[in-house]
């Protein structure tokens, strides 16, 4: 049809103009779709961790390990020594704030702690009603306190005990004078049963380090073979006594099946602390090695 209005050489070039600009517009829209959105965050500036890590650890480890905590079972809690602030339980509590919030939140709660400046969001102001995320009630920071705040520099407090919970709450809201209520009644009091009704288990929690170091000392030396010095056999089949000892120690039921003992030390050659000839003995040459590593 639309050759009665185009010649084929104006057709051809209608078609290649089409085909530029569709080109074009895939083109703009590979760009918009990879290209700009990436670009979104480059001026954001980069969030300091609000601990500074050791230089020179590995990558894929924690530094920054927790101390060491036994397990512990706590009984159940009394709700009326938790629920409401008294003395023991502030000052516990302030103790508490100014080790593990204030670096963040700032000694007045204000949210101007060193570590939490360069933080997005920034710490909480406890002195402000504004911007809270779960709130600000007594049940809605103890379930900032267990859970922390996602996607934010808040991580979850739950391996302090739920009394030091409790006091940290408080504290918090020591900070702000404006209204902390109204309370939910019933999520208070489903609080307090909780409080009441189970005790709770801390479980058991050892730094990386120490647990390498555990390891370690769990792991035995293999016994050692006898010395090569003096026995013409050993001499010849050994290349690395350590070697060859641990590889001994992982070969069971050796010094009773002297096959078993030719068949594993073959496998592993080279590089068992044999020596590689070893793989050419001839059964009474394992029965004599076998009794020259067993010291006979
Ligand atoms: C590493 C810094 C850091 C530390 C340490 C820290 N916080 Fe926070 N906290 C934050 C940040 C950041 C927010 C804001 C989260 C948001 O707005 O999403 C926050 C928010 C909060 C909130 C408000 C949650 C809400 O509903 O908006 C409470 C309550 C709170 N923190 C309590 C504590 C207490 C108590 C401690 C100590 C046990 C503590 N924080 C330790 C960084 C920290």
């Amino acid at each position: 049809m639309i050759e009665q209005y185009l010649s084929p050489s104006e057709l051809k070039r209608l078609l290649s103009a089409l085909l530029v600009v569709a080109l074009f517009i895939a083109l703009m829209a590979l760009f918009g779709f990879l290209v700009v959105p990436g670009t979104r965050n480059v001026n954001r500036p980069h969030a300091a961790s609000a601990v500074e890590s050791p230089q020179g650890e590995t990558g894929w480890l924690d530094p920054t390990d927790y101390p060491p905590t036994a397990r512990q079972v706590l009984p159940p809690i009394d709700p009326r020594t938790v629920m409401t602030p008294n003395p023991a339980l502030m000052a516990r509590g302030k103790v508490l704030f100014a080790e593990n919030c204030a670096t963040c939140h700032g000694p007045e709660g204000r949210g101007d702690g060193a570590a939490g400046a360069s933080l997005n969001p920034k710490p909480r102001n406890f002195t402000q009603p504004t911007g809270w995320v779960n709130g600000y009630r007594i049940e809605d920071i103890y379930k900032t306190l267990r859970e922390g705040v996602k996607g934010s520099g808040m991580v979850s407090f739950n391996y302090l005990n739920r009394k030091d919970r409790m006091a940290l709450v408080h504290v918090v809201q020591s900070f702000g004078a404006f209204n902390h209520g109204p309370e939910d009644p019933k999520a208070l009091d489903a609080l307090a049963k909780t409080f009441a009704s189970s005790g709770e288990v801390i479980p058991d929690k050892i730094p990386v380090a120490f647990a390498e170091q555990q390891l370690a000392a769990e792991f035995q030396p293999a016994p050692p073979i006898p010395s090569a010095a003096s026995n013409p056999i050993l001499a010849a089949a050994i290349a690395d006594p350590v070697l060859a000892a641990q590889t001994l120690a992982g070969i069971p039921r050796w010094q009773e099946d002297d096959k078993a003992l030719a068949t594993a030390v073959s496998i592993g050659l080279p590089g068992n602390g044999f020596s590689p000839e070893v793989a050419t003995y001839a059964p009474d040459q394992w029965k004599a090695l076998q009794s020259a590593l067993a010291g006979h």
